[in-house]
């Protein structure tokens, strides 16, 4: 037993946080081939936007020549932000990374959200936006996308109050796939709110906001190192801001959030950029024929998507029998049941035979 335990008494835990829900993230396979009663390699695990690829090979050799783990990484990331500049074409001092895109959010809703202040967000997209503004006692302001996933300019620019602090803009959207016009884009930073454009996907679109920061000192771009260089299990994301924003979040941060593990592999996938550009050609390409295959299974209507995996929905009233049909089968895509996104699934590109035995199970559990 804890010492703690029996008539001692624990504070009371802010409000905010008693009334968060968790960000349920995505399982571990052998939890997943367990619920599904089938061995780990026979499950096709789809529902993270994961890279079906995994890291450059030139990755391992790295790991396993570096020498120094004994010694904490450097707190002002400077060599790894060297390095990231090389990549952007963005000065160093401009450049944050962080213990994936995840923490840089967070660092930022904590240095601009408290209690009582406003996110805005336009919905269906990534729960992490959400989340971090509940940590931070922050409102969260969701204004749904049009019946085309479009974002409602006009409803965003209503929802901006005196209380507003950050709009999160996500291109390619997750779940959606569409990118955000720069039209939007612009007309959202002149609101003068710190906008946030989250670009997790880029590189599978190539469309991208950063020529915007020169002109606009309240734009943050955020990327990953998890989708398209398959270092999603190393937690390696980056910001690039205006520098005075940069210094101060360096300042802020966690000493050591990126830890030296990340940092030796994000430098040798930037070494091998040509081999994980080709993935991500392959990817593109599996994206384009399971398209094709998703719109031939009649009830199922599939969206455009510029990211790494596609939104489709299901006849009405079929989603959770579908989905729970695909889990025995050990298939697991992201189900959706919210109202805006009512039997939905979002399946990720995995490799040609993983599309071919989603389309199989999909063809055999859709009553069209
Ligand atoms: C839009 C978006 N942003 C950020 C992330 C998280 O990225 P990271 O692994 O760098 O924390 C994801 C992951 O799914 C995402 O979809």
């Amino acid at each position: 037993m804890p010492e703690y335990s029996g008539k001692k008494k624990m504070p009371s835990m802010l409000p905010h946080i008693q009334a968060l829900e968790t960000y349920e993230g995505v399982d571990p396979m052998e939890v997943m081939a367990e619920r599904a009663g089938i061995s780990p390699e026979n499950i096709i695990r789809l529902n993270g936007n994961e890279n079906p690829y995994g890291p450059s090979p030139k990755v391992a050799a790295a790991l396993g020549n570096y020498e120094n783990y004994n010694y904490y990484p450097d707190p002002g990331q400077r060599s790894l932000r060297r390095v990231l500049s090389g990549y952007l074409n963005v000065e160093p001092e401009r450049i944050v990374a962080g213990n994936g895109s995840d923490e840089l959010i967070d660092l930022l809703l904590r240095m601009y959200v408290g209690v009582g202040d406003n996110v805005i967000v336009p919905t269906p997209t990534f729960g992490m936006y959400s989340f971090s503004a509940g940590i931070c006692g922050g409102e969260v302001i969701s204004v749904e996308r049009d019946d085309r996933f479009e974002i409602d300019l006009e409803a965003m620019m209503s929802a901006v109050t005196a209380k507003s602090k950050v709009i999160f803009l996500t291109s390619p959207n997750n779940p959606t796939g569409n990118i955000v016009p720069e039209a939007q884009t612009r007309a959202l930073l002149d609101t003068g709110l710190l906008v946030v454009m989250d670009e997790a996907y880029f590189e599978f679109c190539g469309d991208t906001a950063i020529p915007l920061l020169a002109g606009y000192p309240n734009l943050v771009v955020l990327r990953t190192f998890s989708k398209w260089a398959g270092l999603a299990g190393l937690r390696i994301g980056l910001g690039v801001m205006q520098e005075e924003l940069a210094q101060t979040m360096i300042s802020m941060k966690p000493p050591y959030n990126v830890n030296t593990a990340a940092e030796v592999a994000l430098t040798a996938s930037l070494e091998d950029t040509s081999v994980l550009l080709d993935r991500v050609k392959a990817i593109v390409a599996e994206r384009e024929r399971m398209m094709g295959l998703l719109q031939k299974i009649p009830g199922i209507k599939a969206w455009p998507s510029q990211a790494n995996f596609i939104l489709f929905s299901l006849p009405e009233g079929q989603g959770q029998r579908i989905f729970d049909g695909l889990c025995s089968r050990g298939i697991f895509l992201r189900y959706f049941d919210t109202p805006q996104l009512k039997d939905y699934i979002r399946s990720s590109v995995g490799l040609p035979h993983e599309t071919d035995a989603v389309v199989a199970a999909l063809t055999e559990l859709v009553e069209g």
